[in-house]
């Protein structure tokens, strides 16, 4: 749907619940449309929460002297994967920090053999800026699907959320890189970051439309302890609504997911989020005693849970919705 740039900004603004109901109404049907009243499910695995980046706003930089660190080991990863297809999963979701521990020989090893006991699913990678050529090594091991959220697409928003030593350019060079390599790749941002304003959100849903990537990830900023953010005010679970809303409408094909953020400032967050237009949910299947170390935002959700709770849990809301929860890669459809 083309939506113009007055109309956006009307629909992040107007307290008029009448048009904010239809918008979270014409969405779920845009949503209905293409992959029907199906939400997929996706198993996150929190590999490493040891960072070489600084980001102003996350838990896990590197200068945040009060988290206490930690990585999974192969066997570790492995071991959540097999509890996540005895569970159901068929996508997986590696996801951590900037890690040199995780070089190319080790995530490659990584890859290929999920990609040889588990055929039939799908695997994604979530760790940060890489090079071309590790992205290709990546790909050939087995990788499918790349999650980099670009966090703004507005260079100037880009210098006061990140430190001087991190590149706008090169984290949107990595996102067409991914891309040119055959990935399904996952872009995104936070909403209420400090600094964001509408006409930084108006040039991310612009990159947005511009890029179609498979994938969009967003969620509220929540502060972080330890971080120099950390005192200031989360974002609000409405607008994340509406613009989860607007992006399906925008690019009615996307993956869309109900993230944890907003599972974790309200209590039905991500039901609301299903019924304003999102389709994936992503269960976390980290070994118990490693969840709470990757705090990236204060009050996590699900920290102390087990894998099949957090898949039980999401399946039952997600079906008190009327809505399926497949076992399915749930790949992106083209149209
Ligand atoms: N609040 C919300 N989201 C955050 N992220 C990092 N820190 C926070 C925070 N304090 C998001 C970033 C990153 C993703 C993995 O988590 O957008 O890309």
């Amino acid at each position: 749907m083309n939506l113009s740039s007055s109309d956006i900004e009307h629909l992040l603004t107007t307290s008029d619940p009448q048009t904010i109901d239809s918008l979270y109404t014409a969405a779920a049907a845009e949503r209905d449309r293409v992959y029907g009243r199906r939400v997929f499910m996706r198993g996150l695995i929190e590999v490493s929460n040891h960072c070489k980046n600084d980001c102003l706003y996350c838990g896990i930089r590197r200068s945040n002297s009060g988290t206490k660190r930690y990585r999974l080991d192969k066997e570790q990863i492995m071991n959540c994967c097999r509890t996540g297809y005895g569970l159901g999963f068929r996508t997986f979701v590696l996801q951590g920090g900037e890690d040199a521990w995780f070089t190319d020989d080790r995530v490659c090893d990584i890859v290929s053999s999920i990609r040889h006991e588990y055929p039939d699913c799908a695997i994604t990678l979530s760790l940060g800026e890489r090079g071309y050529d590790s992205y290709l090594r990546l790909r050939e091991a087995g990788a499918d699907r790349y999650l980099l959220r670009h966090e703004t697409a507005n260079r100037e928003h880009y210098g006061k959320l990140h430190p001087a030593e991190m590149s706008f350019d090169h984290r949107m060079q990595c996102l067409q890189d991914l891309r040119e390599l055959g990935y399904q790749v996952g872009c995104g941002f936070m909403v209420g970051s400090p600094y964001q304003s509408l006409d930084t959100i108006l040039q991310d849903l612009q990159f947005i439309v511009s890029f179609r990537p498979e994938m969009v990830g967003i969620g509220p900023f929540i502060p972080a302890e330890g971080t120099p953010f950390a005192e200031r005010r989360a974002g609000s679970v409405e607008m994340t609504l509406r613009l989860l809303a607007i992006i399906r409408l925008l690019h009615p094909t996307v993956l869309l997911p109900a993230t944890s953020a907003l599972g974790t400032l309200a209590p039905n967050g991500r039901e609301r989020a299903v019924q304003a237009g999102a389709n994936v949910v992503m269960p976390n299947l980290s070994p118990q005693d490693t969840r709470a170390l990757y705090s990236i935002y204060n009050n996590k959700l699900a920290t102390g849970s087990e894998a099949a709770e957090s898949a039980a849990d999401l399946r039952a809301r997600m079906n008190a919705i009327g809505y399926e929860v497949p076992t399915d890669r749930g790949d992106y459809q083209r149209g």
